[in-house]
């Protein structure tokens, strides 16, 4: 489960956690990687942690490596990520390349690490953090959409890859979501986009003016954790080479 120190990752990690799954919290930072990891036993269920940066061969390598020690691995969430606020003006090809291979070539690390023993074990469960921006990408942001597209584009070849191998390979593609940085920033940007004052009506406006759909609101990271557990488990077993959407309906494939 990588990058399940925050946000999308850690309610990912604790979802899977309640249903039977000892999961391995993964970031950069120890303290945050800890505290979710200790979340989880508070409550009963079981964590190890394993920490690096997977940007680098050698930082996978070692974050793999210690994944491994608690035993195989048979589901992996490929999450970790992040996204750069830039226009075009703005990125240089040294953040697309940057970015590029922090979104996509992680994963593939991880992927590269980790597959070979779940096909030993006749099953197994990939699942990439996409997002809807792959599809309808917006202006801004354009390494980060495109980066986005790659994750979705690589769990489709790597489906075809494992035809007859019991491991599936599939996308959960989040519209906005609510993490708590983001409302943190909302409630920041609020009283100059005169978006109001309570945080219902924060949410009403702002959802509007960034990311309009059919909900009216942003999606919740409890919401993405979901997803992923239905994907995850035996019931989705005939599920490959898929990407499901959980966005409210932002991205309109009628218009
Ligand atoms: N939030 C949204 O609305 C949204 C929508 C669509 C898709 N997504 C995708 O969902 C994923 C999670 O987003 P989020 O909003 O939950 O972000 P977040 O709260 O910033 O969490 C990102 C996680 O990735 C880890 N991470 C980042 N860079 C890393 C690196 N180089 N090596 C290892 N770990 C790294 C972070 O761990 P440390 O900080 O401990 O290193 C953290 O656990 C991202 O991949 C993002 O593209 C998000």
């Amino acid at each position: 489960m990588t990058g399940s120190s925050s946000g999308i990752g850690e309610a990912i990690a604790k979802l899977l956690a309640t249903e039977g799954i000892t999961v391995v919290v993964h970031g950069r930072d120890e303290g945050r990687a800890n505290a979710v990891a200790e979340a989880i036993r508070a409550t009963g269920g079981k964590a190890e942690v394993a920490l690096g940066d997977l940007t680098t061969d050698a930082g996978a390598e070692a974050v793999a490596t210690a994944a491994l020690a608690g035993g195989p691995i048979d589901i992996l969430v490929n999450n970790a990520g992040f996204i750069g606020y830039l226009s075009w003006e703005q990125t240089t090809t040294a953040d697309w390349a940057e970015t590029y291979n922090t979104n996509v070539i992680s994963s593939v690390r991880m992927i590269k690490h980790l597959v070979p023993q779940m096909r030993e074990r006749h099953w197994g469960r990939v699942i990439q953090i996409g997002g809807g921006l792959s599809q309808q990408p917006s202006a801004i942001m354009p390494h980060y959409n495109a980066s986005l597209a790659a994750r979705h584009n690589l769990a489709v070849s790597l489906a075809r890859e494992l035809t007859d191998t019991g491991v599936t390979s599939n996308v959960v593609a989040p519209g906005a979501i609510l993490t708590e940085g983001f409302q943190t920033a909302l409630t920041h940007m609020a009283q100059a986009h005169g978006w109001g004052d309570a945080w219902e009506e924060i949410e009403r406006n702002a959802t509007q003016a960034m990311a309009p759909n059919d909900t009216g609101r942003f999606g919740r990271p409890q919401e993405i954790a979901m997803a992923v557990a239905y994907l995850a488990s035996p019931l989705a077993d005939y599920i490959s080479g898929a990407t499901i959407r959980v966005d409210g309906g932002t991205v309109r494939t009628v218009i």
